[in-house]
C-alpha cells in the first residue's frame, strides 16, 4: 500500500448496491469493447447505447477519444501511459457499475493484463469483454481518421498494429468480426449478450 493510503479507512454508506439497482430496475454492467483503431468499437457502442436508451436502460458510454480530452488528457500512447489510461477507466467503469449503470467502454486497450484488471474490478458477473475484430490491413484501408497513413509515414509513433502491439483477447465473452458482420448484426449480438446477463430485450 502506498504511503498516501496508509491512514485511509473505507466509509460504509447506508445504501447498498442492490438498493441502487432496485431503484433503477437493472443491474450494473460493464461492456468492454477492445480492438484496433478503426475496427468499429465506437460505431457499435454508439448504436448499442441508443438501443439501450430506447429500452429504458440507464447507460453511459466511455470512449478513448473523449476521455483523453479530460480525465486522461495527461496521458500519451507509450505502453505505460496506455496501461494507466485503462487502469483509470477500469476504476471509473467499476464505480459506474456500482452505481447500477450499464457502461459501454470503447478503448483499444491493447494489453491483456490490464483488460483482466478491468474485469476483476467490475466483477466477473458484471463484465462482458467484446473483441471487435478486424485485421490491420482492413482497418488501414478504412482509415476513418487518416491515422494509419500518418503512422505508416512515421508521423505518429507507437501506433497500435503498425508500431505498437495489440494482444488479441484470450478470454473474450463475445467476438465481433466486423469484416463479415454489418453494424446492425454486431449491435444485435451485443444486445443478446447483455440480455443473457439481465433481460433487456
Ligand atoms: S489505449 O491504447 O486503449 O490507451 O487507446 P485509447 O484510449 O482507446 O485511444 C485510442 C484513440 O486515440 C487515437 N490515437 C491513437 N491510437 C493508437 N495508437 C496511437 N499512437 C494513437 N494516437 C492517437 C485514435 O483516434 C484512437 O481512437 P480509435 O477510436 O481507437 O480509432
Amino acid at each position: 500500500m502506498g504511503e498516501s493510503n496508509k491512514n485511509i479507512v473505507w466509509h460504509e454508506g447506508k445504501v447498498s448496491y442492490q438498493d441502487r439497482c432496485d431503484n433503477l430496475g437493472q443491474e450494473g454492467l460493464v461492456v468492454w469493447f477492445t480492438g484496433l483503431s478503426g475496427a468499429g468499437k465506437s460505431t457499435i457502442a454508439v448504436e448499442v447505447e441508443k438501443e439501450l436508451i430506447k429500452l429504458g436502460k440507464v447507460v453511459y458510454r466511455l470512449d478513448g477519444d473523449n476521455v483523453r480530452h479530460g480525465l486522461n488528457s495527461d496521458l500519451g500512447f507509450t505502453a505505460e501511459d496506455r496501461n494507466e489510461n485503462i487502469r483509470r477507466i477500469a476504476e471509473v467503469a467499476a464505480l459506474f457499475k456500482d452505481a447500477g449503470l450499464i457502461t459501454l467502454a470503447s478503448f483499444i486497450s491493447p494489453y491483456q493484463e490490464i483488460r483482466d484488471f478491468a474485469r476483476q474490478r467490475a466483477g466477473e458477473d458484471n463484465f462482458i469483454e467484446v473483441y471487435v475484430k478486424a485485421d490491420v490491413e482492413t482497418c488501414a484501408e478504412r482509415d476513418p481518421k487518416g491515422l494509419y497513413e500518418k503512422a505508416k509515414s512515421g508521423e505518429i509513433k507507437n501506433f497500435t498494429g503498425i508500431s505498437a502491439p495489440y494482444e488479441v483477447p484470450e478470454n473474450a465473452d463475445l467476438v465481433l468480426d466486423t469484416v463479415k458482420l454489418s453494424v446492425e448484426e454486431a449491435v444485435t449480438k451485443v444486445l443478446e449478450s447483455i440480455d443473457q446477463r439481465q433481460g433487456v430485450i
